[in-house]
C-alpha cells in the first residue's frame, strides 16, 4: 500500500472514531499526503495555515475559523497547525498551492521571511488573506488583505492605564520597576506591544529592568518570570504580552512567596496582560491578581468568512481591517484613558 493511501486511511479512521469527522475539514499537520479536497462538491476550498496552539487565545481563534469556514457555510477547509514554526507554515502554503485551493488564509507566526512563498501563491493566482499578525513583504500586492488587532494600540492603552494609575495613586515614575515577558520575537503582537512599552518607558521615565521572550506560552512565562525574580529584587510591575504568560508569571510570583496585586508600594507585583479572551483571565482581573488587560479579540472566523464571500461576489475588501477592542481592569481609580484625543472607558468585568 502506498504511504499516502495508508496515511489517508489512518487519518480518516481517527477522525471517524473521534466523532468529529467532517468531510470538508482535513488536518494536515504538514503532511501533504493526507490532504484531500472537496472541489467536486462545488464548495470553496480554503487552505488555512495557523500559527499553532500556543495559547488559549489561539485555540479560540482556531475554533472560530473552523466554525466559520465550515461545510454548512459552503467551504472545504484544509487546516494546518504550524506549531509556531515558520518553516512548517511555508511547507503548508506550498502544499495548498499544489492542491490548487481557491484561497489561502495565513496567520503568520512572525513578520519577516514571506516574500518567496507569497510570490509563489501569487504566481499560482491564489489570493492570500492574512489574519491576526502581519507580514513584512517588499510588495504589498503579495497578499489580498489583512484583518486583525492593532497591537501597538493595545500596548499604548495598557501603558497609559499604568500611567493614570500612578497619577491617581501618587506613585512617582522612578518607583516603577518593570520587567517585560515578550511574546514570540518578530511576531506582530510582540513587536507592537513591545514598541509601546519602550515608548512609554522613555516618555514617563519608568525603569525597564529586563526583557525576555515567553513565546506566548504559560510554561515559558513561568520560567522567564522565575528567572527575573532571582535576578532582580525590586520588580513591581510585569508586562506580560499575553494572558498565558501572565498565568505563568503569577505561578512564579507565588512560588517565590510574593503576591500579585496593585499595591506596588508595599511589596505586591502588578501584572499587566493582553487578550482577555477566557473566563480564567477575567476572573484574575476580578480577584485582582491581574491589574489590567488590553483586549485582543480572537473571533476572526466570521471576519475572514465575510471577506471571502465578498471576494466571491467581486467586492474588493479593505486592505487592512482593524478590530475594535476594550481595556479591562477592576481597579476603580482609573475610569478612562485618552490617546490621540480618543477616550477609552475602562471596562470592569
Ligand atoms: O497574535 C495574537 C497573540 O498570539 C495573542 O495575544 C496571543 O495570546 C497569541 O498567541
Amino acid at each position: 500500500m502506498k504511504k499516502s493511501i495508508f496515511l489517508t486511511i489512518i487519518i480518516l479512521t481517527i477522525s471517524l472514531l473521534s466523532g468529529c469527522s467532517r468531510a470538508n475539514e482535513i488536518t494536515s499537520a504538514n503532511s501533504a499526503e493526507v490532504i484531500s479536497d472537496n472541489k467536486s462538491s462545488g464548495s470553496i476550498t480554503i487552505g488555512f495555515s495557523q500559527v499553532g496552539a500556543e495559547s488559549d487565545w489561539r485555540n479560540i481563534n482556531t475554533e472560530s475559523m473552523k466554525k466559520s469556514l465550515s461545510a454548512d457555510n459552503g467551504y472545504s477547509l484544509i487546516y494546518d497547525d504550524g506549531q509556531q514554526k515558520q518553516q512548517n507554515q511555508i511547507i503548508a502554503i506550498r502544499t495548498f498551492i499544489q492542491k490548487e485551493v481557491d484561497y489561502i488564509v495565513l496567520a503568520p507566526v512572525i513578520e519577516d521571511g514571506w516574500n518567496t512563498v507569497l510570490a509563489e501563491a501569487k504566481d499560482a493566482g491564489i489570493p492570500v488573506i492574512l489574519v491576526d499578525r502581519k507580514v513584512n513583504v517588499e510588495d504589498n500586492e503579495l497578499f489580498t488583505c489583512w484583518v486583525g488587532s492593532d497591537f501597538e494600540l493595545e500596548g499604548r492603552k495598557v501603558c497609559e492605564w499604568l500611567n493614570e494609575y500612578c497619577k491617581a495613586n501618587a506613585i512617582d515614575a522612578e518607583n516603577i520597576n518593570i520587567v517585560n515577558i515578550k511574546g514570540t520575537e518578530g511576531a506582530s503582537a510582540e513587536l507592537g506591544r513591545s514598541r509601546s512599552l519602550h515608548k512609554a518607558v522613555n516618555k514617563y521615565g519608568w525603569n525597564l529592568l529586563d526583557e525576555a521572550s515567553g513565546d506566548f506560552t504559560q510554561a515559558k512565562g513561568r520560567e522567564v518570570m522565575a528567572g527575573f525574580l532571582r535576578k532582580h529584587k525590586d520588580i513591581n510591575v510585569v508586562y506580560c504580552e499575553n494572558d498565558n504568560e501572565a498565568f505563568g508569571a503569577i505561578d512564579a510570583i507565588e512560588a517565590a512567596g510574593k503576591k500579585a496585586g496593585n499595591d506596588i508600594m508595599h511589596g505586591e507585583i502588578m501584572i499587566l496582560a493582553f487578550d482577555g479572551s477566557t473566563e480564567q483571565a477575567i476572573n484574575e482581573i476580578r480577584n485582582g491578581r491581574i491589574s489590567c488587560i488590553g483586549e485582543c479579540n480572537p473571533l476572526h472566523g466570521p471576519r475572514v468568512e465575510k471577506i471571502i464571500s465578498n471576494l466571491e461576489k467581486g467586492i474588493i475588501p479593505d486592505k487592512y481591517e482593524y478590530v475594535d477592542e476594550d481595556i479591562f481592569s477592576a481597579d476603580t481609580s482609573v475610569k478612562t484613558i485618552t490617546l490621540d484625543d480618543i477616550s477609552y472607558n475602562i471596562v470592569t468585568p
